[in-house]
């Protein structure tokens, strides 16, 4: 539920129209690296991820999708439920994203003859008598939603061998959709950056606080160093609502997850500290991992750092040397940040991997090994 509520309290820019691709995807991130061994292991990877995605979900120039005439073939999605009931309306996904062809419902009465069914993963596990027991159309995929890490999904075990296509974070998915990422700036590498005066040192906005997260016991031990403004449900209360207003005063941001997990990287990141102009420090997956999705020098790992003291004095330092600070910044010449917008732009990038793969068969096993993989 952390995820609806803090949500709600975004003020993050809306998501620019494009279309769907994992090869733009991966083109971005490996362009955001320097070093040249990573380049080359980056690519690798993304030739490997775009293999396998290729399998199921390449995107195909328009003209090449399955048609009916002239027409791109309509295709029927059905939402089984709003994810946390959710009532926001739904989709028009070719104004919104440029994917023409997409009946996005939450009728029910349409489950017949609907192409995909998007079932959400905490509602499945609350009411999964609701579809179990139904025929399943031969062609028909149900497509498992989640964007909860493994910390916080339950009885992943449970679900094998019941879904056809998988959509997260989680960069294997068959709909891959991060919580958010960078694309290449218009006027990539001559931008001026401007950035606001920043009176104030460390921001960190929580919301749900539990004392055994591996963050809270981090925060206890680098605070003895270094004073960390933060804001949440019993704590400051934000500035006119805005997590975006109250952070852009700050020059760091404790990115700090939930629970860590590959590919984990939510709206902590992208919009919170990222949106906001302040230089992340981030808890979460390996530094390698982030790196497959910004730049090496975007952001600050705690594990950079033997311990909190010494990450502590290292934001002093750069507190101090403003070209040094400046460095952190130095991507947003060549990138804007996107923020994945939930869940329109989800069931439209579901909606268009459907059209992709109308007569493919598959079914997604060991759900749960990959998932925690
Ligand atoms: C979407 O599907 C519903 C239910 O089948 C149907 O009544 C409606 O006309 C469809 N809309 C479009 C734009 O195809
Ligand atoms: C907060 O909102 C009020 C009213 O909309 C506005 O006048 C004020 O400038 C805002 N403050 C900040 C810091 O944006
Ligand atoms: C979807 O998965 C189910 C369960 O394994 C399977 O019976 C069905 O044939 C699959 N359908 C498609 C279209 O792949």
């Amino acid at each position: 539920m952390e995820l609806l509520s803090e949500w709600k309290k975004k003020k993050c820019p809306k998501s620019t129209k494009y279309r769907f691709s994992h090869q733009k995807y991966c083109l971005i991130v490996v362009e955001a690296h320097h070093s040249s061994v990573l380049v080359f292991a980056l690519a690798l990877l993304c030739l490997t991820i775009l293999l396998v995605l290729s399998l199921l979900t390449l995107p195909t120039p328009e003209q090449d999708r399955p048609t009916l005439g002239s027409e791109t073939r309509s295709v029927t999605l059905l939402i089984w439920w709003l994810p946390f009931g959710n009532g926001r309306s739904l989709p028009d996904c070719k104004v919104s994203y440029g994917v023409p062809g997409c009946n996005v419902t939450t009728d029910r009465r349409v489950y017949a003859h609907a192409d995909a069914v998007i079932i959400h993963h905490r509602d499945f596990l609350m009411h999964w008598e609701e579809l179990l027991e139904k025929p399943r159309p031969p062609l028909q995929k149900w497509i498992w939603m989640n964007f909860e890490s493994p910390s916080h999904s339950g009885s992943l075990h449970q679900i094998d061998g019941i879904f056809n296509l998988t959509m997260s974070y989680h960069a294997g998915s068959d709909i891959f959709l991060p919580y958010g990422y960078l694309e290449p700036h218009h006027s990539y590498g001559n931008r001026q950056i401007r950035m606001k005066r920043k009176r104030r040192l460390v921001a960190w906005v929580i919301s749900n606080w539990r004392e055994e997260q591996e963050r809270v016991q981090f925060y206890y031990r680098f605070r003895r160093y270094l004073h960390v403004d933060i804001y949440g449900r019993g704590f400051l209360p934000l500035v006119n609502n805005s997590v975006v207003k109250t952070v852009s005063g700050y020059k760091f941001y404790l990115a700090f997850e939930n629970s860590c997990h590959t590919d984990y990287i939510t709206e902590k990141l992208w919009c919170n500290a990222l949106v906001s102009g302040a230089v992340p420090v981030v808890l979460g997956p390996s530094r390698e991992n982030y790196e497959r999705f910004l730049p090496a020098d975007a952001f600050i790992h705690v594990e950079d750092f033997k311990n909190p003291r010494s990450l502590a004095s290292y934001l002093k330092r750069l507190d101090r040397n403003p070209a040094l600070y400046r460095h952190y910044h130095a991507w947003r010449r060549n990138y804007n940040v996107h923020v994945t917008s939930f869940w329109a732009e989800h069931f439209c990038a579901a909606c268009q991997v459907v059209q992709d793969n109308l007569l493919v068969h598959k079914t997604a096993r060991d759900l749960a090994s990959w998932f925690l993989s």
